[in-house]
């Protein structure tokens, strides 16, 4: 019941401000823990030049004022965050992180960082997984 409630003030929350404020963010750094089944899982959707494409649309709509275009960070918004940026490009900044932590991270938000919530199904966030990890890849 209190999960349903949750997931439902979510949506709302959601539907009413597409871009939250840190403090109405669900998932705070204070509390926040992943749930060990959704950190257990590996990625379960096979990339597909399609899926990838989209992510990577979508990337640059959702992500890349933070996270930088490339990955590396160094976006527009970065700087006026308080949290400093990984550099993805270096294999050791998501070093330790599961399919799972990354998937529930983009799902959820982060602190700072705000959910993508249901802008995307399950397989969309799994793909930007994918896309998130191939940047450290190259
Ligand atoms: C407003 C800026 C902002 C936006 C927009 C944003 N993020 Fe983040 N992201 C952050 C911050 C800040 C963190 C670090 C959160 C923490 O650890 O407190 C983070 C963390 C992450 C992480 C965990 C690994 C890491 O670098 O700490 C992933 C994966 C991630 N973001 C992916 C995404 C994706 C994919 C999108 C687009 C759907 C996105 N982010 C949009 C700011 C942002």
């Amino acid at each position: 019941m209190i999960r349903y409630i949750a997931s439902f003030s979510v949506i709302v929350l959601l539907g009413a401000v597409p871009f939250l404020p840190q403090d109405q963010s669900p998932a705070k750094s204070a509390t926040f823990t992943i749930p060990p089944d959704i950190a257990a899982q590996t990625n379960p959707i096979h990339p597909t030049t399609e899926g990838l494409a989209k992510a990577k649309k979508m990337y640059g709509y959702d992500c890349a004022m933070c996270h930088g275009a490339n990955g590396d960070g160094k976006g527009d918004m970065a700087s006026s965050l308080k949290t400093p940026m990984k550099d993805w490009h270096d294999p050791a900044s998501l070093k330790g992180m599961t399919d799972g932590d990354l998937f529930y991270i983009i799902q959820k938000g982060k602190g700072e960082m705000p959910p993508e919530g249901d802008r995307q199904n399950a397989e969309g966030i799994w793909n930007m997984v994918t896309l998130v990890q191939s940047f450290s890849k190259k």
